[in-house]
């Protein structure tokens, strides 16, 4: 059975109240678009698609850097999500499949587990058209509502179009649904736009294919991997659960957190075993962590690689692709930038290293700061081995400090030093009795 998925991610994204593309919003550091493409691709489909609208076909690059063999199609009006599938079968390359899976872009949280029963449910019971449901907690929420004849899904009746007693109805749409392909191809021609929003809905295919006697049901998950995005509020309510389960993930890995809660996560951490860490701590993306690793209060670490061993904070930042060696020791107030830090390297006190390397058993004074902008460019410092940087020291870059090197505190050097050199400023400390004025 080959498998075709499309991602729908051509709404207008209007209640986000925002410039930037609804499905490009982040969540752990992520777009929501990524997320669903991630997910979407451990089911190997034949064919994956994302349904884009015209304002958003300059992604198209951007999304292609990252996931190669996605296919695209452009919706030229939102009309609605049957609409948006349409335009998927005006590229027949995307629709050449046995079954259709079709997914929302603002719904990132979706998992594997869950998409394979969902398609096994499709399989075993022989559906023709089988919806991901769910039981949504708040009462006030906008998801179409299901209205089921024994296991059979006769209808979804949509927020606007609610009457009556059909408020009352918990059973709902994740929007999620797999579908015999020839099928949708048919039965998405006959939808029509007969409704308050005079949108075409896609959900508008169960009730012509239920009532055709095809094979309508559905598959119930959990609600809180469904969770759609539609505005700034639903963007906080999938982040808060995107960061429980990565506190949850990460505690089942060994990883201690003192205080999980106040810690956050992005979608690519990765953490070795036996690390603590503190309260209020922050990983932006890229960051990967080895074993044995303290990470103290108030750091934010992003883009970076922390060795074996290392001690961070508290309130410490480090970013842009820095690496910190094995059991090397980054304090508090020390800001590392696309710099790389040796084995045993400490700065342990008020530092901004940017743009440099550090070798070996070196010592950072507090108070060193690496001059590496001269408003026009930024330049490099290389610092070798077992040197011992005084403390309030500046480092004029280009420059390099050659290993075994002592520099004095408040020393501003602007040239090379060579090996086993010791540099100080020697001035001389003026000392004058205060006359008292009568
Ligand atoms: C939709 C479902 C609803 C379900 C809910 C789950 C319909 C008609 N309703 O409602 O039953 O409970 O999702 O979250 O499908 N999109 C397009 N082109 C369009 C319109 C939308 O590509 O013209 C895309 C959006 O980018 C989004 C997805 O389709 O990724 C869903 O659209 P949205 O407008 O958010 O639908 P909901 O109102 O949330
Ligand atoms: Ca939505």
């Amino acid at each position: 059975m080959s498998l075709s998925v499309i991602v729908l991610a051509a709404g207008k994204g209007e209640r986000m109240n925002s410039k930037k593309p609804k499905v490009f919003h982040h969540v752990g550091n992520h777009p929501m678009i990524y997320h669903v493409l991630d997910v979407a691709k451990t089911l190997n489909p034949k064919f994956l698609s994302i349904i884009l609208s015209k304002k958003l076909t300059s992604l198209k690059t951007e999304i292609n850097q990252k996931y190669k063999k996605v296919l695209f199609a452009i919706q030229q009006k939102q009309l609605g999500t049957a609409d948006a599938v349409n335009a998927a079968f005006n590229n027949k390359n995307i629709c050449q499949s046995d079954v259709t899976l079709i997914l929302y872009a603002d719904t990132p949280l979706i998992s594997n587990q869950t998409l394979k029963k969902c398609i096994a449910k499709f399989k075993s019971k022989k559906m023709d058209l089988c919806i991901l449901s769910m039981r949504p907690k708040n009462a006030n929420h906008s998801y179409g509502r299901l209205q089921m004849v024994g296991s059979q899904l006769k209808k979804i009746i949509e927020k606007s179009e609610l009457q009556g007693d059909q408020k009352k109805i918990e059973f709902c749409n994740s929007g999620i649904m797999i579908i015999k392909t020839d099928l949708l191809s048919k039965n998405l021609k006959r939808i029509d736009n007969n409704n308050n929003k005079k949108e075409f809905y896609l959900t508008d295919i169960v009730e012509i294919m239920s009532e055709a006697n095809f094979k309508v049901g559905c598959e119930e998950c959990g609600f809180v991997e469904t969770l759609g995005v539609n505005d700034k509020t639903d963007l906080s309510l999938v982040e808060e659960e995107f960061q429980i389960q990565a506190r949850k993930k990460f505690l089942k890995q060994g990883v201690t957190l003192i205080d999980p809660d106040t810690v956050y996560f992005s979608y690519d951490t990765q953490i070795g075993k036996d690390v603590v860490i503190h309260p209020n701590v922050y990983f932006g993306p890229g960051v990967s962590v080895g074993n044995n690793v303290i990470l103290k209060s108030f750091s934010h670490v992003e883009n970076s690689i922390i060795s074996n061993n290392a001690t961070i904070g508290p309130f410490a930042r480090t970013r842009d692709h820095t690496v910190i060696g094995e059991d090397a020791r980054v304090g508090n107030f020390v800001e590392i930038k696309k710099s790389k830090i040796d084995k045993n390297v400490k700065a342990s006190h008020l530092s901004y290293i940017g743009d440099a390397v550090i070798d070996e058993n070196t010592n950072i004074g507090a108070g060193t700061i690496t001059c590496n902008y001269d408003g026009i460019t930024k330049h490099k410092t290389l610092i070798g081995e077992n040197c011992f940087i005084g403390s309030n020291t500046s480092l004029i870059a280009p420059i390099k400090i050659k290993k075994n090197s002592i520099i004095g505190a408040g020393t501003v050097i602007k040239k090379d030093v060579p090996i086993g050199t010791t540099v100080y400023r020697k001035s001389e400390l003026i000392k004058k009795n205060n006359k008292k004025k009568k």
